[in-house]
C-alpha cells in the first residue's frame, strides 16, 4: 500500500505584509486588481512580476494609499501590516509605519544635489544626529555615488539615480521596501548591481524587500518567493527557484519570447484543452 507523505502544515504564517483579496477600480469603471493576495514575511525577499499592464504599480498604490491621486479606490480586500489595518490610512502614516517605495521612474529631484535627495527621505524622521549617520551609512552602501554628493541628481547615470532612489527609500529606515520596476531601462550588470545591494540589505539589516519586475529572470534569481500577476490576478506563486525551473514559466517568462508572446494564462488554457483533445 502507499505511503501518503503528510505535507507539513499548511496554517498561514502571519506575515510583515498580507494583501487579502484586493480589488481595485480607476474611475469607477476600469477593475485592474481582482482578488490579489500576497503575503510578504517578516525579513522577506518577495518578488510580483508580471508584464506591462498586470497591475503591478496599482498594487503598490494600494499599499502606499497613493490610489486616490490616480482616482482609483479599493473595491474590495484587506491589506495589513503586522496584522493591522492599513487600507485607505494617510500615506504618510504608512510610511511612518515602516512601508517605503522606490517608485516607478524613480522620481528624483533632478536640480537638488544627490545628498539633498536622500535628505528628503528621512522626512518622517526627528533625530538629526541619526539621520546624519544613516546619511553616511548610505554613501558606505553605495560606493559609486559617494563621490557624487554634491553633484546635482540630474548629472548621474541612470544605474546612480536609481542608487540615490534606493538611498532615499532606505532614508525613512523602512521595514519593508517596495521597489517598482528598478531594472527598468538599465544594463543587466548594473541591475545585478542593485539586486546585490538589496540582498545585502535583506541579510544584514532585515529589511523586507518586495520587488515589483517585468524582468522575471532577474528577479526570481534574488528574490525567495515569487507571484505572478496577469491581467490583474494573481496566477501563479511559489518559492523562486520552483518557479524557475517550473517549464511554463520557462516557456513564457523565462524564454525571451517577450511581450509578444502569449500570457501564461494562455499557455495554461492551450495546454489543457491540448490534453483535453488528446
Ligand atoms: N490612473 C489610471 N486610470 C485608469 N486606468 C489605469 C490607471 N493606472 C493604471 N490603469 C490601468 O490599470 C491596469 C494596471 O496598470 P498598472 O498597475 O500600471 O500595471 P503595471 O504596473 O503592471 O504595468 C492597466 O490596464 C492600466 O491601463
Ligand atoms: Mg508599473
Amino acid at each position: 500500500m502507499a505511503v501518503q507523505i503528510l505535507n507539513e502544515s499548511t496554517e498561514p504564517t502571519p506575515g510583515l505584509l498580507d494583501v487579502n483579496n484586493l480589488e481595485v477600480v480607476y474611475n469607477d469603471s476600469v477593475v485592474a486588481l481582482r482578488g490579489v493576495s500576497i503575503t510578504v514575511p517578516e525579513g522577506g525577499f518577495v518578488s510580483v512580476l508580471g508584464t506591462n499592464g498586470a497591475g503591478k504599480t496599482t498594487l503598490i498604490r494600494a499599499i502606499t494609499s497613493l490610489l486616490f491621486v490616480h482616482k482609483g479606490k479599493i473595491r474590495d480586500g484587506e491589506i495589513e501590516l503586522r496584522g493591522k489595518r492599513i487600507a485607505g490610512s494617510d500615506s504618510a502614516k504608512i510610511v511612518k509605519a515602516g512601508i517605503c517605495q522606490v517608485p516607478e521612474g524613480r522620481m528624483l529631484f533632478p536640480s537638488l544635489t544627490v545628498e539633498e535627495n536622500l535628505r528628503i527621505g528621512s522626512s518622517s524622521r526627528r533625530n538629526r544626529a541619526e539621520i546624519n549617520s544613516d546619511i553616511e551609512r548610505m554613501f558606505d552602501l553605495f560606493p559609486q555615488i559617494a563621490s557624487r554628493r554634491k553633484d546635482v541628481a540630474g548629472w548621474l547615470s541612470g544605474g546612480e539615480q536609481q542608487m540615490v532612489a534606493v538611498g532615499r527609500a532606505l532614508m525613512a529606515r523602512p521595514a519593508l521596501l517596495i521597489c517598482d520596476e528598478l531594472s527598468l531601462g538599465l544594463a543587466p550588470q548594473i541591475v545585478h548591481t542593485l539586486f546585490e545591494l538589496l540582498k545585502q540589505i535583506n541579510q544584514d539589516e532585515g529589511t523586507s524587500i518586495l520587488l515589483i519586475e517585468q524582468n522575471a529572470r532577474m528577479a526570481l534569481q534574488y528574490s525567495k518567493y515569487a507571484y505572478i500577476l496577469e491581467t490583474g490576478r494573481v496566477v501563479l506563486d511559489g518559492p523562486s527557484d520552483v518557479l524557475e525551473s517550473n517549464e511554463d514559466v520557462q516557456e513564457f517568462y523565462l524564454g525571451g519570447a517577450g511581450e509578444a508572446a502569449e500570457a501564461y494564462a494562455t499557455i495554461k488554457h492551450y495546454k489543457k484543452r491540448k490534453r483535453w483533445l488528446l
